[in-house]
């Protein structure tokens, strides 16, 4: 069995925890709030009922394989890679990858799950900034398999190449980017469309409730299993040049009108939380959240069931 270190336990790195943990990984995680550590193996009993949804899991072997480790030179001995998922703060991971670097062996991988951060930036201070790359989720990682690794120009390619036999055999799907840019693939696409409902929102087109309409009953259910390319392949009989030539005056007439930054001023946010309130209880979060975990895991099984 081979061992991943887990350095920052909260929601992300609890998830990836239990991602490779049922995936016959040795899991040792290592958090610096011990009240994270101690309530661990409940948060992991919350999350494997997810898992059951689209797999058989043995709950007892599962937490077997995770160790719970008061030091962060633990999580760093033997490690194939350490999936660091400490706060989203440059100067924290900067001081955390140097921890890192100093305690594990120049072949242990250290990935970030940052989500907007460069790793070119992460790893500024580090002397072998060959091992390092950003290896972003999409959350909750336990059950949405999708990883974006972004390498800097200094990762090597036998490093990129390692990690993606490692993200495989924990099945995920990992994709790999050709050069770094800030919030990768995944945070570039879904801000796009954030920026885009903040603007018919705050300029007054449409209300919360039916732009998050438009998302989970149109196309939500499409980009369950294609992606944007795939889909303009099937909007006209000629396929994707067809569908571009058809639509380009007016997907260009939109890109002209969807170019303003949202400043997402206090008043702004301040109006959205009031709106939101009113329609969705704070009280009942962590049910919701729970919902969403649960309805991920069953698109999850539809789609291993139809071979997706
Ligand atoms: N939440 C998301 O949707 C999401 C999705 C993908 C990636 N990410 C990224 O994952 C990372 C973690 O995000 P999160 O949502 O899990 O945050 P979180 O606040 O839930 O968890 C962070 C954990 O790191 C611990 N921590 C902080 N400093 C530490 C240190 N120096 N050493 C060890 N542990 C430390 C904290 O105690 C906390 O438990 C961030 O970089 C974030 O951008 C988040």
């Amino acid at each position: 069995m081979s061992n991943v270190g887990i350095c920052g336990a909260g929601l992300i790195g609890a998830s990836w925890a239990v991602g490779f943990a049922s995936n016959s990984y040795n899991v040792f995680v290592y958090d610096s709030n011990h009240d994270i550590l101690s309530n661990f193996f409940k948060t992991v009993d919350q999350l494997a009922d997810d898992l059951k949804i689209f797999k058989n899991v043995d709950l007892n072997e599962l937490k077997s394989n995770i160790k719970i480790c008061d030091d962060l030179r633990e999580i760093c001995q033997d490690s194939l890679i350490i999936q660091e998922s400490i706060v989203e703060d440059l100067e924290e991971k900067q001081k955390i990858f140097s921890e890192l670097e100093k305690h594990s062996s120049i072949d242990t991988i250290l990935a970030s799950s940052s989500s907007y951060l460069l790793p070119s930036k992460i790893s500024e201070n580090l002397k072998n900034k060959q091992r390092c790359m950003v290896a972003h989720p999409a959350l909750p990682p336990h059950v949405v398999p999708f990883v974006e690794i972004c390498p800097s120009s200094e990762t090597s390619f036998e490093v990129i190449e390692a990690a993606k036999k490692i993200y495989k055999n924990a099945n995920y799907v990992p994709i790999v980017l050709k050069k770094e840019i800030e919030g990768f693939v995944l945070n570039r696409l879904q801000g796009a469309l954030l920026n885009e409902a903040v603007r018919l929102h705050e300029e007054g087109y449409a209300s919360i409730d039916d732009i998050d309409i438009s998302l989970k009953h149109a196309l939500g259910i499409r980009w369950a299993f294609l992606g944007p390319f795939e889909i303009m392949d099937l909007n006209a009989p000629g396929g994707i040049g067809d569908s571009f030539t058809r639509y380009r005056s007016g997907i260009k007439k939109l890109a002209q009108q969807q170019n303003s930054v949202p400043q997402y001023t206090d008043e702004y946010i301040k109006r959205l939380e009031t709106e939101q309130r009113k329609r969705l209880k704070l009280t009942n979060r962590e049910e919701r959240t729970k919902k969403r975990n649960k309805l991920i895991a069953l698109v999850r099984k539809l789609k291993l069931e139809q071979g997706e």
